[in-house]
């Protein structure tokens, strides 16, 4: 794999190469196996693929999740490394590259922004649709590939890429979980040992939800989740909601479900002091 950390630099070699589909993998590092996930969804599709790393200051709310971000650049790479091929990049610019002049840019991704992770985190999705969008300028791929674990992500960046027209087709892939069930999160590790182990409770709450849409209905649900977290020291909901994947309408009855359209679980939790966040398909039947 090469290293290439300027953007002259990235387009002179992705030109030289000319293979096609281009695949990209934006991460911000901390890299674990949810990540090499894409990259190996990336790599079986495409003949070139391009990794970037970069901690995107614009989409951080919280100035100390920002400074405490993990950076972890010398493992990141050594990880890359067995998952990429020879002509492969990695993709490692500073704040200069990536942001020449500040980025003014205001998105507007409707009900996308109003609800869940976009009411606790203002000014997130508007950084990353900023970053994203950049990026894609910079590698110009043909696929790009995100996880679900980001499930409010996915669905505004896939409104970014209709609005501004982009030729990139987004591919979301599915959450990697560690053995107990918590998934993967650069955050996981800087969780407390006491209430890591006890993390676990996040999925089993919400695959318990999944199972409860069959005879009970969505304030219930809305309960049962709450309690069955809270009751976990040192863990509290920040929100759990039920959306479908496109326009994000969260529902607060069974009744205000529309067929044809696929409903997620999504939960965010303050484990801690550390927020977590992860989601579910809700099957309906
Ligand atoms: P980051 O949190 O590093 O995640 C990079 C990609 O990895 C995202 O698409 C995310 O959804 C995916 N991912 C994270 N954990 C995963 C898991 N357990 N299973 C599967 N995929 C997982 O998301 C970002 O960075 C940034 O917002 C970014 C898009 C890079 C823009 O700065």
């Amino acid at each position: 794999m090469k290293i290439i950390n300027t953007v002259t630099g990235l387009k002179k070699q992705v030109k030289v190469l000319k293979l096609s589909p281009l695949g990209f993998v934006p991460t911000m590092g901390a890299l674990h196996e949810g990540h090499i996930s894409l990259v190996k969804n990336a790599t079986k599709r495409c003949p070139l693929v391009v990794v970037s790393i970069y901690v995107n200051p614009t989409q951080f709310n919280d100035k100390d999740d920002l400074k405490n971000y993990p950076r972890t650049i010398e493992a990141d790479l050594a990880l890359l490394k067995n998952h990429l091929r020879k002509d492969d990049i990695v993709f490692t610019p500073d704040d200069r590259e990536v942001y020449p002049a500040e980025d003014k840019r205001i998105f507007s991704f409707g009900n996308l922004d109003k609800v869940m992770e976009a009411l606790h985190r203002p000014g997130h999705f508007n950084g990353v649709g900023q970053v994203v969008s950049r990026l894609f300028d910079i590698v110009e791929p043909d696929i790009a590939f995100f996880g679900i674990k980001d499930f409010q992500q996915v669905a505004v960046i896939k409104s970014m890429v209709r609005q501004l027209k982009l030729g990139v087709r987004i591919m979301s892939c599915p959450i990697i979980r560690e053995a107990d069930g918590l998934a993967m999160s650069s955050r996981n590790r800087l969780l407390e040992k006491e209430i890591r182990k006890k993390a676990p409770v996040i999925f089993k709450t919400i695959s318990k939800a999944a199972e409860m849409i069959c005879d009970n209905d969505i304030p219930e649900i809305k309960k049962f989740v709450k309690s069955s977290i809270e009751k976990e020291s040192g863990f509290r909901i920040e929100y759990f909601e039920i959306a479908d994947d496109t326009d994000l309408v969260t529902i607060s009855k069974k009744s205000e479900i529309k067929t044809g359209k696929r409903y997620y679980g999504c939960i965010a939790v303050k484990a801690g002091n550390i927020r977590l966040i992860d989601n579910i398909e809700i099957p309906l039947v």
